[in-house]
């Protein structure tokens, strides 16, 4: 009885209820739920990692130091800058042998380390990874990087470590990097003493590096945006023409996949964003099928250039090209129509609805987050890396 069976879900999904659903197939057909309200104003760290102010400061220390890549030239700052929200003005990163900072930063030359092939996010509010539309998530479970490849703040701190054009360089494999990296921290007094006040006598280990980057990253949510404030009840902290962007932004379609508190499924699409200039091989991702996972709408003033690749320079450019895909045009020959989401072929943007769409994607930026550079790091290199 498929409708007593459609109606069962119905009320289901209407309570709730995870794991009633219809098969996978039909999902697509059915429209998600659309469902929006603030950010909690306090994040949640697995249970074997509880918050701790010590190692949030160690956390801080190992973000800065350039000794945790190879050549120790590249930090997790030198990507994820505090002057650029934690992510970077650019399309595409450029992590070993680079210099400067966002869209300043070259490869010195010589050089043979290709571009990273993806946009860096940001990391704020990337404790919220994997947030459901009610504000629930477990973060051990979060997705990370747009195929979402890896789940949880802990488990990504290491991978760039392991990238060769991120951290790790031409002069370690991929399964000596780690080891090297711990062996360099111990050899640090100052680091033997902080992660002893983190996490107790023992040795470091690559797991607590991990865990001390993560539970630092935890401290760096935005959840005091003008948007957060009006749902949380305070009527003008929006202006008219934003509340009827948001109107739009529901109306035309947009929330079919960027919804929750965090404006993301965390589902992977097909959208045919159009490819890097910059990279010779075209980018499929790990399945070669074009999907890419929705990305929070969250800061998208620190986000810009915008999709996977850094592809489009503006909000303005990002809504043009949804209106040309969900007409059914194409820019990226690679991808076939029939790929396409079918949710993109449901939206319904108009040139003059667009303004209000972007006035409403900016109440979603919160500028409240902390800044704080470290003065030096413990191993004596330049905070950062090599960004000057
Ligand atoms: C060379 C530039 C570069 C460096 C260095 C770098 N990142 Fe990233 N980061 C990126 C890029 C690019 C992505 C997106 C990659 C992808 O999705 O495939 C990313 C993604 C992430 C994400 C995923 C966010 C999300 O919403 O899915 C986190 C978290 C993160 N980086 C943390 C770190 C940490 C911690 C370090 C240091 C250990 C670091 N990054 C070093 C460029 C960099
Ligand atoms: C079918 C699901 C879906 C729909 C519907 C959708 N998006 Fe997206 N959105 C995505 C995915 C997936 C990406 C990343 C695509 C990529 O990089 O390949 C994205 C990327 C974006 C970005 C770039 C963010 C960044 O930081 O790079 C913005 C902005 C955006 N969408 C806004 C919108 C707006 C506004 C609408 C409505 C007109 C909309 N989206 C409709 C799934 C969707």
């Amino acid at each position: 009885m498929p409708v007593l069976r459609n109606l069962i879900c119905l009320i289901a999904c209407l309570l709730g209820l995870a794991g009633c659903g219809p098969e996978p197939q039909q999902v697509k057909e059915k429209l998600p739920l659309q469902v929006f309200t603030a950010l909690p104003t306090t994040v949640n760290a697995p249970a074997n990692n509880p918050i701790t102010q010590e190692k949030i400061a160690l956390g801080r220390l190992l973000f800065f130091d350039p000794v945790l890549s190879g050549d120790k030239d590249v930090s997790c700052a030198t990507c994820h800058h505090p002057d650029q929200g934690y992510a970077e003005f650019r399309d595409i990163s450029i992590g070993v042998n680079g210099s400067g900072l966002g869209s300043k930063r070259t490869f010195k030359s010589p050089n043979s380390i290709p571009f990273v092939k993806r946009n860096a996010h940001t990391i704020l509010n990337t404790a919220f990874n994997g947030m459901d539309p009610y504000g629930r998530y477990q973060p051990e479970t979060g997705e990370m990087f747009w195929d979402n490849r890896v789940t949880g703040l802990e488990e990504q701190a290491v991978e760039p470590i392991l990238a060769l054009e991120e951290m790790r360089g031409l002069h370690y494999e991929k399964d000596q990097i780690l080891s090297e990296v711990v062996q360099r921290l111990r050899s640090i007094p100052e680091y033997q003493d902080l992660f002893e006040e983190a996490f107790g006598p023992g040795d470091i280990t690559a797991g607590k590096i991990g865990q001390a980057i993560a539970t630092f990253e935890r401290s760096l949510i935005t959840t005091n945006s003008r948007f957060d404030q009006f749902m949380r009840g305070d009527r003008d902290a929006i202006s008219s023409a934003e509340l009827e962007g948001f109107e739009l932004f529901k109306k035309v379609g947009c929330g079919n996949c960027h919804n929750g508190p965090m404006f993301s499924d965390y589902q992977q699409h097909v959208l045919g964003v159009p490819e890097s200039k910059k990279l010779s091989l075209s980018d499929s991702g790990p399945a070669e099928d074009f999907a890419f996972r929705t990305p929070s709408l969250r800061n998208l003033r620190f986000t810009a250039p915008y999709m996977h690749n850094g592809s489009f320079t503006s909000l303005k450019r990002v809504l043009e090209f949804y209106e040309d895909i969900s007409g059914g045009r194409e820019e990226n020959p690679h991808v076939s129509k029939d790929q396409y989401d079918p949710l993109i072929r449901k939206l319904n943007i108009r040139v003059r609805d667009m303004a209000a769409i972007v006035s409403f994607l900016n109440t979603l930026n919160d500028e409240d987050f902390s800044r704080e550079i470290p003065e030096s790091v413990p191993s004596g290199l330049p905070v950062g890396g090599e960004i000057e």
